[in-house]
């Protein structure tokens, strides 16, 4: 399950997500309609928890608590909650740990004030490494911060010390994404009429390079194209990139149903399912759960082609790739392998199947392959679509 918080002190720039600032008085009718929806669409215990934003530690503790507390889940169940370092007090975390939340994601961004400042985050360094003591001294062992590279006012100097101080950090898990230029956001704007610099393709590129040296250097590693940990992945995103099911709560969420049975990934990969998402306005999303007791704005059932090419694209995000059969492998262009862009492996992974094994193969991007992921996946698109 997906719990959205789409409430922020301030809105970045660069973001394109049902964020909103300025409304905090609608914090307690909003958790107010989150609790029903979740009564209301959960049939089952989820096996992992995101609650994300928006900027979940905004809420009062005892709203976020609320939240956490209202959702059916197994035991043992992965329960990460998003925070920004400056709103990740001792009351939140403590709320949030006592509700049971097993992992804190932290927005770090960067190590360095200038490119904090361009990346409109409230918070210095020195914030984010209390909120990161603080986090370990409520018992969080699990813990993320997400990186973003290669905003314009970024050396390759200041990524270098971005990610060394990561690796001091000692988180157990890094994500790291290329700053992504959205037209409707306020950076989006700036970008387009040339008031301010973009980032470039070429930079960003040798900055996700060095990403991929340091992290590896330190330990981590990396399971898909933008997240590395030690040794736990984060369990909820391997759902989305493996097609699985999950339920999206909250203004904006995007839920998905598999048509067929997953084990783990779809069994029938052009059997496709339903796609649905919530109203994006608070407001809106409020009205709805109000009025009618469903939140759901629109829909799309993916099948055909269209399932196939997405369970490639997103599976291929992975660093274990999606597994195919014989024929399947045989579609794939040739020209890719010869660029050193994917690689197949035995579908157990090891280089020694069984013969009985050898019908099928695992198909995966490598590194050169991660850093070009679109290109591929539009070659594959070609190549299987025909089939
Ligand atoms: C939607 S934010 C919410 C979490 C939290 N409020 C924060 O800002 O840290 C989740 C993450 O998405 C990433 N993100 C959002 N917009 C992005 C963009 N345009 N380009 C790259 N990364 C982005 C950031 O790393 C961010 O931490």
């Amino acid at each position: 399950m997906y719990v959205h918080v789409p409430f922020c002190s301030a809105r970045c720039g660069y973001c394109d997500f049902a964020a909103f600032e300025g409304m905090d008085d609608l914090i307690p009718d909003y958790v107010d309609a989150v609790v029903e929806e979740i009564g209301s669409r959960v049939p089952v215990e989820a096996s992992t928890v995101f609650v994300g934003g928006g900027t979940p530690s905004v809420l009062p503790p005892e709203q976020l608590a609320r939240l956490i507390g209202s959702v059916p889940r197994r035991q043992g169940a992965e329960v990460t909650v998003e925070m920004n370092p400056e709103s990740a007090t001792v009351e939140i975390l403590e709320a949030a740990r006592a509700a049971g939340a097993t992992r804190v994601s932290m927005g770090m961004q960067s190590a360095l004030p200038h490119v904090l400042g361009y990346l409109d985050r409230a918070h210095r360094h020195d914030t984010l490494e209390s909120a990161v003591r603080r986090a370990r001294r409520v018992g969080f062992e699990h813990l993320n911060v997400d990186l973003i590279y290669a905003s314009p006012v970024e050396s390759d100097a200041d990524w270098r010390r971005t990610l060394e101080s990561t690796v001091a950090l000692g988180p157990d898990h890094v994500s790291a994404y290329a700053l992504g230029i959205e037209p409707a956001t306020p950076l989006g704007v700036e970008v387009a009429s040339g008031a301010k610099e973009g980032p470039d393709d070429d930079v960003a590129a040798r900055r996700l390079e060095m990403a991929v040296g340091a992290l590896a250097s330190a330990g981590y590693v990396r399971y898909e194209i933008s997240n590395w940990a030690q040794a736990v992945p984060c369990v909820h995103n391997l759902r989305y990139w493996s097609l699985g099911s999950y339920v999206g709560v909250g203004s904006g969420a995007h839920s998905y149903a598999p048509s067929s049975g997953t084990d783990p990934e779809p069994i029938d990969r052009r059997a496709g399912g339903l796609r649905t998402w919530n109203h994006r306005h608070p407001r809106r999303y409020m009205a709805a759960m109000r009025q009618d007791g469903v939140a759901v704005a629109e829909g799309e059932r993916v099948a055909g082609d269209t399932a196939l090419l997405e369970w490639l694209s997103l599976g291929l995000r992975r660093s274990c790739g999606v597994e195919l059969s014989h024929e399947e492998l045989g579609h794939v262009p040739e020209v890719l392998f010869e660029a050193g862009l994917v690689e197949v492996g035995a579908s157990n992974g090891r280089p020694d199947s069984e013969p009985q094994e050898m019908h099928k193969g695992r198909l995966a991007l490598t590194t050169k392959g991660m850093s070009l992921a679109n290109a591929v996946v539009t070659e594959l698109s070609l190549a299987f679509g025909e089939c």
